[in-house]
C-alpha cells in the first residue's frame, strides 16, 4: 500500500474490498471489534464458539502476522446478541509495516459497520504503581511512533478530513463502562513507540516524565484510524512487566508471554461481561 498523495485514497479503496469480502466471509456485520494483542488471544475463546472463522490472506490487503502468538485469522462471535468481529492478532509498525498496513484491519471492521473498536496490548508498567497481571483501561495516548494512518493527502469522498480532533480518543463512555463491569481496573497514559527492541532505563524515565504510565509497540495508530472513521474506541492493557529500570532485572520477553499467559482466564472473564455492553452511542 502506497502512501503517495495520488495514492491517498487507495488505503481506504482496499479497505472497502475487505469489508465486503469479511462481511460475505463471515455472514456478519460487525457491531463491536476486538484487536487481540499479545497475551490477549487465548481469552478469545472465553467469548463462546465462533459463528464463522477466515484466514486474513483470504482477505484483500492483509498480510498475516509475522509474531509469534500472533495468528492470522477473524472470527465472528455472537456475545450475549452483540456481534463481535475478532481479529485474532494484529499487525507491528516494527514488522516492516507500513502505518495503512497496520491499521488495515480496524478500518476493514469499521467499513464493515463495527461502531466501537477495542484495542487490546500488552504494556509494560512505566508507573511503578502498576502490577504485572493487571489490566488497565488506557485514558490516552504519547504516539511516538513518529508516524500517522492519515498522512499521504486528503482521503477520498465520503471520508473526513484527516485533521481528526483526538480529545476523547479513548472515549470516557466506554471506561465509564467497563468500571461497571470491575471498578478495580485503573487507567492510564499508553506512549507507543516503535520497538522491537524494549526501551532503555533513560527512554523510561523520560517517558514517566512525559506523563505515561504504560509504554508498548501497538495500539496508537489503530486508535486514531478508527476514530476517524467515527469509531469509539477502548483500550486495554494489560501489564506485563516493569518497565525498563522500573524492573529490577533486565527485560525477558519469554517472561511477558508468560504473564500473558497467566491473566488469560481473568482476561476471557472481562471481555465476555464487557463486549455486549459497549454501545456507539
Ligand atoms: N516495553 C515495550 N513494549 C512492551 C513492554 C515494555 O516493557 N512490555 C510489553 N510490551
Amino acid at each position: 500500500m502506497s502512501t503517495s498523495p495520488a495514492a491517498a485514497g487507495e488505503p481506504f479503496a482496499i479497505a472497502e474490498q475487505a469489508a465486503e469480502a469479511l462481511v460475505t466471509r463471515l455472514g456478519a456485520r460487525p457491531e463491536v471489534a476486538l484487536v487481540l494483542g499479545s497475551g490477549w488471544r487465548p481469552a478469545a475463546d472465553a467469548l463462546g464458539e465462533a459463528d464463522a472463522e477466515c484466514p486474513v490472506a483470504e482477505l484483500p490487503g492483509f498480510v498475516a502476522p509475522t509474531v509469534p502468538g500472533h495468528q492470522g485469522a477473524v472470527r465472528s462471535v455472537r456475545v450475549d446478541g452483540r456481534q463481535v468481529l475478532v481479529l485474532l492478532g494484529r499487525s507491528h509498525f516494527y514488522e516492516s509495516r507500513s502505518p495503512a498496513q497496520v491499521v488495515h484491519a480496524v478500518r476493514t471492521a469499521v467499513i464493515a459497520g463495527a461502531g466501537v473498536v477495542v484495542l487490546t496490548n500488552a504494556a509494560g508498567a512505566v508507573n511503578p504503581v502498576l502490577r504485572p497481571g493487571e489490566v488497565v483501561l488506557v485514558r490516552d495516548h504519547l504516539n511516538l511512533t513518529g508516524a500517522s494512518p492519515l498522512s499521504g493527502g486528503e482521503p477520498p469522498p465520503p471520508y473526513r478530513s484527516p485533521f481528526v480532533d483526538l480529545t476523547d480518543l479513548y472515549a470516557s463512555a466506554l471506561r465509564r463502562t467497563a468500571r461497571t463491569v470491575d471498578p478495580s481496573l485503573a487507567e492510564g497514559v499508553y506512549a507507543a513507540l516503535p520497538g522491537p527492541h524494549y526501551e532503555t532505563p533513560a527512554e523510561i524515565a523520560m517517558l514517566r516524565a512525559a506523563g505515561a504510565d504504560l509504554v508498548g509497540m501497538s495500539t496508537a495508530l489503530e486508535a486514531i484510524a478508527a476514530r476517524h472513521l467515527g469509531a469509539l474506541v477502548l483500550g486495554l492493557s494489560l501489564v506485563t512487566n516493569l518497565a525498563a529500570g522500573v524492573s529490577p532485572g533486565p527485560l525477558d520477553h519469554a517472561e511477558v508471554l508468560a504473564a500473558g499467559a497467566a491473566a488469560v482466564p481473568r482476561l476471557g472473564r472481562l471481555l465476555a461481561a464487557l463486549l455486549p455492553l459497549l454501545s456507539p452511542g
